[in-house]
């Protein structure tokens, strides 16, 4: 059993990317176990763009304070347990935080601490996108949209964790679906692996004709995952009466948020805006998980990882959202 505690604790509030030292490693003894705790050794770290947001300051949930273990979800192995509800071998996710040990006592609730089962040909780092965070946001934002045979759904950050079982969703509701991602290689996985009817790379200089030309009923839905230009062209191609599910701004997570040059669309076109939070759908998870599973199951859900090797690689890990240096969810193995 291991007594060394390897974490990475919050040094300084980052300015742009993560620079070397924001997040620092730290050694601690791994903690005796009271009554009523149990110890999961963490395997996998899931890499969120909303932890730069949680460096920087309070937002949805409170900032992470300097000195304090970096916040982030995780996928762990119980090793031990003086936990009634926990045994040897039991395998969980939540907020396990970037370290290599995790202690689950009474507060097991608020770090979203839940018991993970064992599925035939599922492996256990879906439990962190698709059957996890990501696919959770997927399906509760195009609750949002309410997707109709026929409209059109655009989607940014489309080759991302998020954005791909977005696109895929709006498959499964008869949807056009049109992706933006920053590669071709990552439009090419998009269209031809994952059925999305036309995708645009936002680095080609003349993205937004081709946008334009892919809608040609214009938009209904934007699932918005980034914002800034990107959103501000979407909006300018939207329907009347469109819906646009403000899932995040990623855009501005690095740098002041760039926002809206102008919210007119938004009043001329008549649409609906609804910024939402996937942790607010807590009490529903479960419904969520089991149709996205039996998506998975039925092949009408693919996903991709990037993973990354090693707890020390995290805050180069977290800086690969930004460049776009990940397909599919982000990962790391710790
Ligand atoms: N509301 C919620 O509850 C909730 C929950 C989870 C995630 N989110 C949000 O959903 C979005 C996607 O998150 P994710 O976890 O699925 O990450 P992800 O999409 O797997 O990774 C982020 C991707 O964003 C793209 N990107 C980064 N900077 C960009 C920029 N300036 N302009 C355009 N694209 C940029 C990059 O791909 P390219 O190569 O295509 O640029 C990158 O791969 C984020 O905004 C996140 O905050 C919200």
């Amino acid at each position: 059993m291991a007594t060394v505690n390897r974490q990475l604790v919050l040094q300084s509030r980052p300015k742009g990317m993560l620079a070397l030292g924001d997040l620092q490693l730290q050694e601690t003894p791994v903690p005796e176990l009271r009554d009523g705790q149990a110890l999961g050794r963490v395997k996998y770290l899931s890499i969120d763009p909303t932890m730069r947001v949680w460096m920087a300051m309070d937002s949805y949930l409170p900032a992470v304070a300097i000195g304090e273990v970096m916040r982030s979800l995780g996928f762990a192995e119980i090793v031990e347990s003086r936990h009634p509800d926990y045994k040897k071998g039991d395998r969980v996710s939540g907020l396990t935080g970037l370290q290599e040990y995790v202690v689950i006592d009474a507060n097991a609730k608020q770090s979203l601490i839940q018991k993970v089962p064992k599925i035939p040909f599922v492996s256990d780092t879906v439990f962190l996108g698709t059957l996890g965070i990501n696919g959770l946001t997927a399906y509760f934002g195009m609750e949002i949209a309410q997707p109709k045979k026929g409209e059109t759904l655009v989607v940014s950050a489309a080759a991302g964790a998020t954005g791909s079982i977005v696109g895929q969703i709006g498959k499964i509701h008869g949807c056009r679906v049109v992706g933006i991602a920053g590669t071709d290689e990552k439009c090419n996985w998009i269209t031809r692996d994952l059925g999305f009817d036309a995708a645009i790379n936002y680095k080609h200089t003349d993205w937004t004709e081709k946008l334009a030309a892919a809608v040609p009923s214009g938009i209904d839905i934007d699932f918005e995952n980034v914002g800034g230009e990107i959103m501000q062209s979407v909006l300018g191609l939207m329907n009347l009466h469109g819906r646009v599910a403000l899932c995040g701004l990623i855009s501005g997570y690095t740098k002041e948020d760039p926002g809206l040059a102008s919210f007119a669309a938004v009043l001329m076109k008549r649409l609906r805006v609804e910024g939402f939070i996937v942790l607010d759908y807590a009490p529903r998870f479960t419904e969520a998980g089991t149709q996205l599973a039996q998506w998975k199951m039925l092949g009408k859900i693919k996903d991709r990882e990037t993973i990354v090797e090693g707890l020390e690689k995290a805050p180069d890990a977290i800086n690969m959202l930004f460049t776009g240096g990940n397909t599919g969810k982000l990962i790391v193995k710790v």
